[in-house]
């Protein structure tokens, strides 16, 4: 899956909006994510401040680098890698990716519409599957 320039535009320009709400962001994330799976909690550890700056983080350069596949390749291996040790599996990115996108559009709230809602959906699908491929 590849996303157009148009695509990759629209996630750029939104994603200034994310980082500077983004205690805002990890928080709408966590409140759709456990809500979805509360039995998920579990895996997560109490303190989520951390978590998000680090999922934000991620997220940042996976999407800012994204028109370079080859060059976060070995970035997704190993975030992958990890995630096996965490006990994530690959059926539960599609709840991630959900929990991801309802948060966006309370955080981009002014700007959401489809097309914007679809260019994040397939990013977060590129990313996942890239992941997925190496957990298995
Ligand atoms: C696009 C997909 C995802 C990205 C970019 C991502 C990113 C990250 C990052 C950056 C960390 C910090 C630790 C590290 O770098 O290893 C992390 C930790 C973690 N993630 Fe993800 N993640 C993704 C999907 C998921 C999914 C689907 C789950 C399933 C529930 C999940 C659960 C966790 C857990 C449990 C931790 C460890 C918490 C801890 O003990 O510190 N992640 N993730």
């Amino acid at each position: 899956m590849t996303l157009t320039q148009e695509e990759q535009k629209m996630i750029r320009n939104s994603w200034g909006k994310i980082i500077t709400h983004s205690q805002e962001t990890g928080e709408a994330f966590y409140r759709h994510f456990f809500a979805l799976r509360p039995d998920l909690e579990v895996l997560f550890p109490t303190d989520l401040k951390l978590q998000t700056h680090k999922l934000l983080a991620a997220v940042t350069i996976l999407v800012t680098k994204m028109d370079k596949a080859e060059h976060i390749r070995e970035e997704v291996q190993k975030l992958a890698h990890r995630h096996t040790k965490y006990g994530v599996e690959p059926a539960y990115f599609a709840v991630f990716g959900e929990a991801f996108v309802l948060a966006l559009a309370e955080i981009l709230a002014s700007i959401w519409n489809e097309p914007l809602k679809k260019a994040w959906q397939s990013a977060f699908q590129m990313i996942a599957e890239a992941m997925i491929a190496e957990m298995s």
